[in-house]
């Protein structure tokens, strides 16, 4: 008999697979013989990113979106990550941080995240393959307190380049719209900022400090169960300032599919690789809703929208998606 998805609470939003669906999702993920045979674009690989990358073509991809197991102790659905000290750490990084980056074009765009504690061995690695263009510091709420200690509120991306001279990078697509406090006129008109029906706004270019975006929790369709899911508002950022429409996005540490989810929203293709059977159900899934449902949280009428400005999103957003058509 098949099984149901997870019990959740009424209002929980948290993504389940039932036992019923199980095998139309299985269907769509590519193993490692997938891979190797027929290498396409939209791929969700099962399978060990160390084994797979030799298949994937070099100079690919114009951009690449890296969130490794950071240096802590953590249970990936039963495969564990353990903590190790720095210099065991950064080896790990070198085991495939080259290989990796050799699947970017020469063009193309880095993003590695990590928090304080592994940040540094990430910066060293980079450096030895990329330019550093800027370190993102995105301020994220949710953090497990400690007794003897700060409780960590903050995580690290690092922004890198093959070819300082070549790389793109579009900063009106990624343009923040921020409340205003105190709106300043002159000759009676309203100076840099925009006075409309829902309020007043001001478009500002954005910083390398991120404090818009709240880590995915129950209530947002986005959420799974996976421990260290990125928001889809973070990945948009980089995807829409680091590629175009249609251009390719790897992501090798895939987990719940943030970045494929992201890239098929935008217009963009994608390869993504996960060791977690089970996330790659997740992903598939997400990638299905994605279809029916291109909306990113936090992003609408082609801007970013700060925390907690959602009433105003949807009120002057008209319901419009990313495409510039209706969401049904
Ligand atoms: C920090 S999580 C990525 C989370 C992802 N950004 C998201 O939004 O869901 C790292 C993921 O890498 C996967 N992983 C760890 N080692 C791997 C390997 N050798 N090959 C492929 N995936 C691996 C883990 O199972 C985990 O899901």
């Amino acid at each position: 008999m098949p099984g149901k998805a997870k019990e959740r609470a009424h209002r929980n939003k948290t993504l389940s697979v039932s036992e019923a669906e199980r095998p139309m999702l299985e269907s769509q993920i590519c193993s490692l013989d997938d891979l190797k045979s027929n290498f396409h674009d939209d791929m969700v690989v099962h399978g060990d990113l160390l084994e797979c990358l030799d298949f994937i073509p070099d100079a690919y991809f114009d951009l690449v979106i890296i969130d490794p197991p950071y240096n802590l102790d953590k249970d990936f659905n039963g495969r564990r990550f353990s903590a190790m000290d720095t210099e065991a750490y950064e080896e790990y990084l070198h085991s495939w941080f080259g290989k990796v980056c050799d699947k970017l074009k020469e063009t193309g765009s880095l993003y590695m995240c990590g928090d304080w504690k592994c940040t540094s061995a990430m910066q060293r690695v980079v450096e030895e393959k990329l330019t550093i263009v800027n370190r993102i510091t995105w301020q994220r709420e949710k953090g497990r307190g400690a007794k003897a200690n700060w409780k960590n509120g903050m995580e690290d991306i690092w922004f890198a380049v093959k070819n300082l001279k070549r790389y793109y990078f579009d900063v009106d697509s990624v343009m923040v719209r921020r409340k205003v406090m105190a709106p300043y006129k002159e000759n009676g008109e309203p100076k840099d900022w925009e006075e409309t029906q829902q309020g007043n706004f001001r478009l500002t270019y954005p910083s390398n400090f991120w404090d818009d975006i709240s880590v995915p929790f129950w209530s947002m369709p986005e959420n799974t169960d996976h421990p260290t899911q990125k928001p889809e508002k973070l990945y948009a950022k980089l995807v829409l300032a680091s590629s175009k429409k249609g251009d390719k996005v790897f992501d090798p540490f895939l987990g719940s599919g943030t970045s494929a989810v992201v890239a098929r929203k935008l217009g963009r293709s994608f390869c993504g690789i996960e060791v977690n059977r089970e996330y790659c159900l997740w992903a598939i899934k997400r990638l299905i809703n994605a279809t029916s449902d291109p909306i990113i949280q936090g992003y609408a009428d082609g801007v970013f929208w700060e925390r907690n400005s959602f009433g105003f999103q949807k009120r002057a957003s008209t319901a419009k998606t990313h495409n510039g058509s209706r969401k049904k």
